[in-house]
């Protein structure tokens, strides 16, 4: 099954992800957290990603298709995968067209976790993420068991850089206005679903099962 994960910053892709990809067994593909790994390890990529993500802005387009591009060549990814947080743009979305035609495949939902606008900045100044196994928690709406830690591995949870509100801000709007061409260009190919996520986490994970396997 190939899955497309989308919605603003904060609507929940990552915390869904993790769920979709236990239960249907496919690589959890984030653009996002691709980036994070490199900054993490100093690489080239990282130096160039971390310039854009720290002012809340895109990563320009030729450096996120690539990253994509090649993690789909990977053998993981042949029994389908899930992208989170990719395509973010037009040209990014006309690139996965060729990149998946050229597989001879294509798409099979671009799930669209739609929340309020007026939640997100709530949702992202209280999130909070593991350093080493990527678990994300909220200080109110999924907080660990004891307060800090991780419930999978007792490391003391961090906030994201890009989490602070001076960016998440510039976030929101860059996001907003890239979201509503993209949402048509899917709606038109007919493989837009939408998914209430302003609900229960784990309601709206029932919702997503429903729609997969509709
Ligand atoms: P990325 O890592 O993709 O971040 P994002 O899109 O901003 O999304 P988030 O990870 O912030 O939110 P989420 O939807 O995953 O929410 P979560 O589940 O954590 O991208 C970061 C940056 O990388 C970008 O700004 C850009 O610079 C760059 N980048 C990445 N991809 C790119 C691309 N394709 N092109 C160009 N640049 C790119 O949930 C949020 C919080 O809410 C958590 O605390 C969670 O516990 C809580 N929560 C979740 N669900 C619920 C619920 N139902 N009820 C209550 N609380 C909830
Ligand atoms: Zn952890």
């Amino acid at each position: 099954m190939n899955l497309i994960l989308m919605g603003l910053p904060g609507a929940g892709k990552g915390t869904q992800a993790e769920k979709i990809v236990e239960k249907y067994n496919i690589p959890h593909i984030s653009t996002g957290d691709m980036f994070r790994l490199a900054i993490k390890e100093g690489t080239e990529l990282g130096k160039k990603a971390k310039e854009f993500m720290d002012q809340g802005a895109l990563v320009p387009d030729e450096v996120t298709i690539g990253i994509v591009d090649e993690r789909l060549r990977k053998d993981d990814c042949q029994n389908g995968f899930l992208l989170d947080g990719f395509p973010r743009t037009i040209a990014q979305a006309e690139a996965l067209q060729t990149l998946l035609e050229n597989r001879h495949e294509d798409i099979d939902y671009v799930l669209h976790v739609d929340v309020p606008e007026g939640n997100l900045v709530e949702r992202l100044t209280g999130r909070r993420i593991c350093p080493t196994c990527g678990a994300t928690y909220h200080v109110m709406y999924n907080p660990p068991k004891v307060d800090g830690v991780c419930d999978k591995d007792g490391s003391s949870l961090i906030q994201r850089e890009d989490d602070k509100a001076e960016t998440v801000k510039t976030r929101l709007d860059v996001n907003i206005k890239q979201t509503k061409p993209l949402l048509d260009f899917y709606q038109e190919k007919g493989y837009l679903v939408t998914i209430n996520g302003d609900q229960e986490i784990n309601k709206v994970f029932q919702d997503i099962q429903a729609e997969l396997e509709k």
